[in-house]
């Protein structure tokens, strides 16, 4: 169905944005109210309700005379046609006398909203934003620059984010109601988006958009940005090659899924990779990628795919190596035991505060894939299968570290014994910068014969070693 056609179908009254900011999005300043706004405005602009009746009259008047048979597609004959019939119809209103701001901020909401995500369109639009968070109808956040902050954009009503929600997700098949409350969804440029409903949100309808960054940082951008330094990457770049199994380990946003990619990249060419993710979003500059998605259970609760079962269904297609975007649960063992049975190199990433803290995890979601082993067994197969555990920190100033690089070496008794080879040092903080540096610990690996047995020597001092002593 296009677009279009969905849009006439709801009642146009309730997909309004308010007069104030929407539309102008990214200004970081919470709304300001209406006199304010009239006060800034060179003609005096007419009062707020007028002006949302207007809105509603124009656009159930565009949508009606817009040509049923327009395509979506065709965004510029569109947006031609919007503004014509906009013209036109504000011609028509005696009562109505706007500014040429006043004008133009007009027809880009209602161009907006029926083209596209109403109030989220600029911000979506603005490539300096990284995330867009919807609190219910009247708070808008963003980040950028790794910093939250409000903007001045809103929602009509609850109804209205609903309409939008609907938008997000109709085209994806799915809806959101009391019977399926929340929903991971994309958009259509890769944009990954949680939706949360009422009664569970209790702010009203909640969306959180990660947005696709077109472009993905480099491992030069990160180190530029001191979330490591040159003697790391190096580092990385061998274990990669030498095909250690890699866990990235960090909370929420901190950079899990960018180290994933970065790391990824180091992969050589010639080699077959699968990724698995829950919504694609590793960019991989390598040919040769099998790119797997799994799929959430359909409206009757049937169809469900997880990552587990492509996992095991990956080693099927003859992998060289498996990525998995993130383990969350049951899929952890199958991927534990792709990675101690020949499919070395596979990586993945946890949700994890230290390392130690991240094998906990993996403990606990080995458990969740319902095979009643002994927790011995299960530290055996973590510590026999993960080579590397790789920490990430988001600090106080939005910026995003890599504080731990530990090495798994096996088990002492019952516990996994692992060892720090990397660590942060603060250097405190100055004029809100977080200072500090990644240093080595002095101690040198154990596989570093295994990255020797691929050729690759690295120097003595990445580790923080004397070279005289290592000839
Ligand atoms: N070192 C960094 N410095 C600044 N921003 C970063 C850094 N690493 C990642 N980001 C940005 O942070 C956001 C979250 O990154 P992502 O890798 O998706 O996190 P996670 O997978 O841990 O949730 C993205 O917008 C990304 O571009
Ligand atoms: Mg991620």
């Amino acid at each position: 169905m296009s677009l279009l056609k969905r849009i006439e179908k709801k009642d146009p009254a309730q997909t309004l944005p308010p007069p104030s900011g929407a539309g102008s999005g990214g200004a970081a300043t919470p709304p300001p109210s209406s006199g304010q706004m009239a006060r800034q405005m060179q003609t005096p602009a007419p009062p707020v309700d007028k002006l949302v009746e207007l809105r509603a009259r124009l656009l159930s008047k565009i949508i009606a005379e817009l040509d049923p048979k327009l395509d979506i597609g065709r965004a510029d004959e569109l947006r031609r046609s919007i503004e014509e019939l906009f013209n036109q119809f504000l011609a028509e209103e005696p009562d109505i006398v706007l500014g040429r701001v006043e004008r133009q901020r007009l027809l880009e909401q209602l161009t907006a909203e029926i083209m596209g995500l109403g109030p989220l369109e600029p911000l979506l639009r603005d490539t300096t934003i990284t995330e867009v968070m919807v609190n219910g109808p009247n708070m808008i956040y963003i980040e950028r620059n790794g910093k939250i902050e409000r903007v001045s954009a809103r929602f009509d009503s609850e109804m209205h984010v609903m309409r939008i929600v609907d938008r997000i997700v109709a085209p994806l098949g799915r809806r959101v109601d009391e019977g399926q409350p929340y929903v991971d969804a994309r958009l259509p440029d890769g944009s990954r988006v949680n939706i949360i409903i009422p009664p569970l949100a209790l702010n009203g309808p909640t969306i959180t958009i990660r947005k696709f960054a077109k472009i993905p940082l480099t491992a030069d951008d990160l180190i530029q940005r001191g979330a490591f330094n040159k003697e790391f990457d190096e580092f990385m770049k061998a274990c990669v090659k030498a095909r250690l199994n890699i866990v990235v380990s960090g909370g929420t946003g901190t950079g899990k899924t960018t180290m994933l990619n970065i790391f990824s990249g180091y992969i050589p060419n010639d080699e077959r990779i699968l990724t698995i993710e829950d919504a694609a979003e590793l960019q991989l500059r390598q040919e040769h990628v099998v790119s797997l998605e799994s799929r959430p259970k359909n409206i009757e609760g049937r169809g469900e795919i997880t990552r587990g079962d492509l996992v095991i269904n990956a080693l099927r297609m003859r992998p060289d190596r498996i990525i998995v975007g993130e383990c969350r649960s049951g899929e952890a063992l199958d991927m534990l035991q792709a990675m101690n049975t020949g499919h070395e190199g596979s990586m993945t990433t946890v949700h994890a505060n230290t390392p130690r803290d991240a094998l906990h995890r993996l403990e606990t979601m080995v458990l969740m894939a319902g095979f009643d082993l002994p927790l011995k067994a299960i530290r055996e197969q973590i510590s026999g299968a993960v080579d590397l555990i790789v920490q990430l920190e988001r600090m106080r100033d939005g910026t995003r570290k890599i504080t731990n690089v530990a090495e798994i070496q096996g088990m002492e008794g019952e516990v996994i014994i692992s060892q720090e080879i990397f660590r942060w040092e603060s250097g405190g903080v100055k004029d809100g910068k977080v200072l500090g540096q990644l240093r080595a610990t002095g101690i040198r690996p154990k596989f570093i014969e295994k990255i020797e047995s691929y050729g690759i020597f690295l120097p003595p001092n990445i580790f923080g070693l004397d070279p005289r002593f290592y000839q």
